[in-house]
């Protein structure tokens, strides 16, 4: 038998990015004993790599900005299948929250009369990111991580969770080991809040860091609790596409809005041909028009170029396929002629250094090269949008894993803010549960299972390499259930999938438990082909195009599924996939929105 330590704990939040961390504040606030377990480095959670801003209503550019704009924007860009009420909420608490930030140090970039500064970002009716140069989600860890360090919060920092314990129906804790010392440890608790982000390791291009694993989406579907909106991936138009070590690296939306404009390899501004019918009436159909907008807001018509993300991503995927692509397969996107290098310097600090070092390219003299990179996956576990608590009980969602505040398609900037929204939220209800429940005793037997269970790849004399399984996973997702998709392509995922499953369950890896790299993976590797499932089945279901999601074979957005969500959950063995309808706001609500 392995050996195993238990700590004890009210609530456990196992995430460290931004939305664990003020999920962690909120409890710890309250009172409650707080755990925080992370992958990886306490502020080096992959909430650093935002950099275009919090999407905040806050009218300081534009006094006409208010939440009802906000919320129409978000659901809009959501294509309405939003969790309206999330939407709401976050639309109208989200300033406050930013403001706070401010309070608990956060030095963000002024306007000219002293006020936090507000850029312009794809799908936002008016200029509302707040910003620190192109380094807020740096900027808000550290203030983040700041805070937690002040509280009472004990951090577990380089942990791996591998299962969710629940006895009688109720969370009651997590199941994990020490990525360095190999060591099991048992943490009992009694609220737990799942903030692990997303999935992009399960695609070959991402702007994603490496802890992107799925593993809350996965760790939910072992425990029994219902997924929402899986086949919504978004792919963020602007990736890097060179250097292939850097590939798919982000490259802020903010340089679009903030002059630069989207070109093809004949010179042509192409997003004119990609106007949808939704968007016509207030996007420029002329390039003058579109570059007037940018100065002239209050009568000009806004840039194609900051059409919603799934519009972007599509069109320039299209201009590739038809030939106009850039040497390396992207397109270009120029700001080096359209405003001068100080100007680009300040406000782009960190995609100026980017491309000089990474890729020898000087973005305040040369264009950069561009294309779709997997970014953001708008599925995830189903809450109640104002508790963020889940179908399971004690157990809640926050951020990238949880679904329905962005429907099919998120707008930039929404995550930031969703996350310090439902954050704070999260951190209330878990601690108000957490106070109400007793702790329930852990089934030893059970987690002896899970511990013999997960050293079994280390035991095995022969078997399947997890990383030749990895780069098969990925190559299956990038090729069959990327930016656009087939009933035949789902199909055939779903085989490889299917038989990758097997395969995973008979890894074999050298070493032992400590410090191995190999056996971390072969934990994460059967969480990350669950969750490609999910998502592969989902995307089957939906015949029709909406948002993040396309089907060539059925291009038209459906009026029926845009009333429907479908749920993934698992049953014994297999994945289930059922539709529900999804409820619409009130009439009050609606008329904002054909406004
Ligand atoms: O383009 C960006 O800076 C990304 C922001 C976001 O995903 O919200």
């Amino acid at each position: 038998m392995t050996q195993y330590k238990q700590f004890d704990c009210d609530v456990l939040v196992i995430g460290a990015g931004g939305a664990g961390l003020r999920a962690a504040i909120e409890a710890a606030d309250q009172g409650g004993k707080v755990f925080v377990v992370t992958k990886s480095l306490l502020g080096k959670a992959h909430t650093v790599m935002a950099e275009g801003g919090i999407a905040a209503s806050m009218g300081n550019l534009y006094p006409q900005d208010g939440w009802k704009v906000h919320f129409r924007d978000t659901m809009r860009g959501g294509k309405f299948l939003n969790n309206w009420q999330m939407a709401l909420i976050h639309a109208k608490e989200v300033t406050d929250r930013v403001y706070e930030l401010e309070a608990w140090g956060a030095l963000f970039d002024r306007t000219d009369k002293g006020l936090i500064s507000q850029r312009d970002f794809g799908g936002h009716r008016f200029a509302r990111l707040a910003h620190v140069g192109d380094r807020t989600g740096l900027e808000m860890m550290r203030v983040l991580q700041n805070k937690v360090v002040s509280k009472d919060v004990e951090v577990f920092m380089e942990f791996s969770i591998i299962s969710l314990l629940v006895e009688n129906e109720v969370v009651c804790g997590a199941l994990g080991y020490q990525r360095t010392s190999g060591e099991f440890i048992v943490f009992s608790a009694r609220a737990v809040i799942l903030a692990t982000g997303g999935i992009g390791r399960l695609y070959e291009i991402t702007s994603n860091s490496w802890e992107s694993s799925g593993d809350g989406h996965a760790l939910a579907l072992q425990a029994g609790a219902e997924l929402i909106d899986m086949e919504f991936i978004q792919f963020h138009p602007t990736g890097m596409v060179w250097p292939p070590s850097v590939r798919g690296l982000l490259v802020t939306e903010g340089v679009r809005g903030d002059g630069g404009a989207l070109k093809n390899s004949l010179g042509q501004r192409f997003m004119f041909n990609y106007i949808p019918k939704m968007f016509e009436q207030e996007t420029a159909d002329s390039e003058e028009e579109a570059d007037r907008w940018y100065v002239d807001k209050q009568s000009a018509r806004r840039t194609p170029d900051l059409l919603p993300r799934d519009e972007v991503a599509k069109a320039i995927n299209s201009e590739v396929k038809q030939g106009r692509g850039s040497p390396h397969g992207g397109v270009f996107l120029d700001i080096a002629t359209r405003r001068d290098p100080e100007y680009i310097k300040r406000k782009l600090p960190s995609m100026y250094r980017q491309f000089l070092e990474l890729a020898d390219v000087d973005i305040t003299k040369d264009p950069m090269e561009v294309g779709p990179t997997c970014h953001y996956i708008m599925g995830g576990l189903r809450v109640d949008p104002e508790t963020t608590a889940s179908s399971i009980s004690g157990l809640f969602a926050v951020g990238e894993v949880a679904g329905g505040m962005h429907g099919a398609n998120r707008l930039g900037g929404n995550s930031l803010g969703d996350l310090l929204v439902f954050g704070k939220r999260a951190g209330q209800a878990a601690f108000d549960f957490a106070s109400n429940v007793n702790r329930q005793s852990l089934n030893q037997a059970k987690i002896e299972d899970l511990i013999s269970e997960s050293v079994s790849p280390l035991k095995r004399h022969s078997g399947y390499n997890p990383y030749e399984l990895e780069k098969q996973l990925q190559s299956c997702m990038q090729s069959n259930v990327g930016i656009v998709r087939t009933d035949p392509e789902l199909r055939t995922a779903l085989e490889v999938l299917e038989d990758l499953s097997q395969k995973a369950t008979q890894l074999q890896v050298s070493g032992t438990t400590k410090f191995n790299p190999g056996w971390n993976l072969s934990q994460d590797l059967p969480s990350m082909i669950l969750v490609a499932k999910a998502i592969t089945i989902a995307a089957l279901e939906r015949k029709e195009s909406r948002g993040a999601h396309t089907r060539i074979d059925f291009p038209i957005p459906d009026e029926d599924f845009g009333k429907t969500r479908f749920v993934v959950k698992k049953d014994l063995q297999d994945l289930s996939c059922r539709s529900v309808a999804i409820q619409q706001p009130p009439p009050q609500l609606q008329e904002l929105l054909r406004t």
